[in-house]
């Protein structure tokens, strides 16, 4: 298939072009580069430094013949979407309908929309959270996602677009980079190659999904092909607080001292982790990597890169 990528060039984007390449499919990248890094843009693919809010995606879209559209490109971070809520709903909300714009008048055949399992639910009222739970986003990184999630829905019916909606929990791995949902694991490994005391906020009680980018990217892969017009929780369904994670960096990487320790952040949801029974059973995926494999290779890939 040949299928374009936005933010291609940033962390889950690049992990998922890898994928596709290395099974065969064209891929087409698009990227602004505010995040993502050159580097990370697998040679096989072809890259376009555009932002995503450009008209002229309608024309690369037609002049590559796309079939498919991954659209990863976002505003990533709920501090940033707080400080400045314009910022975020002119990347996310008014970036994805141009997006979605271009996919239409091109005849798109699948469009696959990430979303984002730790927002979307807030604070749910039981855990782990399910795709019937109420959506109810505290914070405006969470609202862009939904309007995200609901223009798509609307392209759907309105001119038939097919679609995945794929929620994430909170993704670890390579080419990470600390400021986003899962950004603990990079700051915490980055600060123990330093030789620098990480510090653990509110007693390290706070509970997170933490999902391998390798499942995540598998899961892209197989959304090509299945779950059509529906969406789907991606994550591990499996509860880790701050301190197990920590002592599972500790175990791995062998760093010996204590954290330090700050206080609970405002505005930190305690608790979230989601339920991937439907993602089993409809896409038939599973996430393969446990936390400390993955986190082996996420320190193995720092340690790499520091040299
Ligand atoms: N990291 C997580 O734990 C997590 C969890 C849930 C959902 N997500 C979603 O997954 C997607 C990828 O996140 P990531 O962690 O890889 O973040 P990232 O910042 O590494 O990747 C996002 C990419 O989008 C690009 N981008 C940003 N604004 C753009 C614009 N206006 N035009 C073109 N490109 C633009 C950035 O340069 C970057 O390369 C995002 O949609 C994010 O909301 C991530």
């Amino acid at each position: 298939m040949k299928i374009l990528i936005t933010g291609g060039a940033g962390f889950i984007g690049s992990n998922v072009a890898d994928l596709f390449i290395s099974k065969g499919h064209r891929v087409v990248i698009i990227d602004n580069l505010s995040m993502g890094n050159i580097k990370n843009v697998n040679k096989k693919a072809k890259f376009y430094k555009m932002d995503l809010r450009d008209k002229k995606i309608f024309n690369i879209i037609k002049k590559e013949k796309i079939e498919v559209i991954n659209h990863h490109a976002a505003q990533i971070s709920v501090p940033d979407s707080v400080k400045n809520p314009f910022m975020d709903e002119d990347i996310n909300i008014k970036g994805t309908l141009n997006l979605l714009n271009a996919a239409q008048k091109n005849k798109i055949k699948r469009f696959i929309f990430i979303s984002s399992g730790g927002t979307v639910y807030g604070e749910p009222e039981k855990l782990p959270a399910k795709e019937t739970f109420k959506i109810s986003p505290e914070n405006p990184y969470g609202i862009s996602k939904v309007a995200g999630e609901n223009y798509v829905k609307f392209f759907s019916k309105q001119y038939g677009l097919k679609y995945v909606i794929l929620r994430y929990s909170n993704v670890y791995g390579e080419r990470q980079i600390p400021h986003g949902e899962a950004g603990v694991v990079a700051i915490f490994i980055k600060k123990t190659l330093e030789g620098k005391r990480p510090v653990i906020f509110g007693g390290g009680k706070c509970i997170r999904d933490y999902i391998y980018v390798g499942d995540v990217a598998m899961a892209n892969l197989i959304s090509l092909n299945k779950g059509d017009n529906d969406e789907f929780n991606i994550g591990t369904g499996i509860p880790t607080d701050v301190n197990q994670l920590f002592s599972i960096i500790k175990e791995v990487t062998g760093y010996k001292e204590e954290p330090e320790k700050g206080p609970f952040r405002e505005g930190d949801i305690f608790a979230n982790y989601l339920d991937i029974t439907k993602a089993k059973k409809i896409l038939n995926w599973n996430p393969k990597v446990s936390l400390k494999e993955g986190i082996l290779r996420t320190y193995n890939y720092f340690k790499k890169e520091a040299k």
